[in-house]
């Protein structure tokens, strides 16, 4: 396999967190080593590699690490230590209403993001008609965006993060926002750009189904750790493999 081949590597990415007491001691924390605080482990020694094309569920139960991994892919967030490698435009549909503000309409905000992205004046154009179209949200793609409901924010957010025509798609189950109707379009959607020709995927999800519908390939994360990593079929019994209960004392 050469290198080119590779979409992401994972060598010994431990992501590290900070508990503080309150509000004010994170902040003290910044400037003084002599504020008591607890350590987290969010992710510990994650060691894989990702090739182009290949679809994979990220599977583990609440608190696992799955978002802080895909967070690091998409560069939200950092290893505390170890590397982490990505090749291609990563798109991802997770905290699709982060980045946005308030102030400027719809309209403007998908301006400023293709203004970030550093695309040409006419592309800007073409972007902004796909969105508003995609985003079907009437008049108020002219008004502030503090004036939206979540289910509309998610709209406009979906439609953009939809817009980029990834190399790899991420996406975090949790984007359960918006109506039906909006819901099995953005399916509809990520089913589209899935299609594509060695598009990877990187999917999180806690349903069986739509992991096996969707990935060759399972991840299974527990505390942080990588558990297991082979077959979606195997991936799936391993997390649903039946746990030893703890023995009550006496
Ligand atoms: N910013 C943060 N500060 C402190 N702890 C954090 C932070 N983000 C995540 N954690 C902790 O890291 C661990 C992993 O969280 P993460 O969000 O990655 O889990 P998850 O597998 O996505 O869970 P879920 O299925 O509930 O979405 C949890 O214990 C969580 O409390
Ligand atoms: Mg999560």
């Amino acid at each position: 396999m050469s290198p080119e081949d590779i979409a992401i590597q994972f060598r010994h990415v431990y992501k590290r967190y900070r508990l503080y007491r309150n509000n004010k001691h994170r902040l003290l924390g910044i400037f003084s080593k002599h504020i008591a605080y607890k350590e987290v482990f969010a992710n510990r020694d994650l060691t894989f590699a990702i090739t182009r094309g290949e679809s994979v569920a990220i599977i583990g139960k609440n608190g696992a690490g799955k978002s802080t991994m895909l967070k690091m892919i998409t560069g939200v967030a950092f290893p505390s230590s170890g590397k982490i490698e990505v090749n291609g435009r990563v798109s991802a549909l997770l905290e699709l209403t982060a980045g946005f503000d308030p102030e400027f309409t719809g309209r403007e905000n998908i301006q400023l993001r293709g203004q970030l992205w550093g695309l040409e004046k006419s592309e800007i154009v073409t972007l902004e008609k796909e969105v508003v179209e995609f985003a079907d949200i009437g008049v108020y793609i002219d008004q502030p965006m503090r004036t939206y409901s979540s289910g509309m924010k998610a709209r406009v957010g979906f439609a953009i993060a939809a817009s980029i025509k990834p190399e790899i798609l991420v996406v975090d189950e949790a984007l359960a926002v918006g109506d039906k109707a909006f819901r099995e379009k953005c399916d509809r959607k990520i089913k589209e750009i899935m299609a594509t020709e060695n598009v990877t995927i990187i999917f999180v999800t806690h349903s069986a189904a739509s992991a096996e519908a969707v990935c060759q390939r399972g991840i299974v994360l527990e505390k942080g750790k990588l558990a297991f990593d082979g077959p979606i079929r195997a991936a799936l019994d391993f997390y649903e493999r039946p746990q030893e209960e703890p023995v009550a004392a006496g």
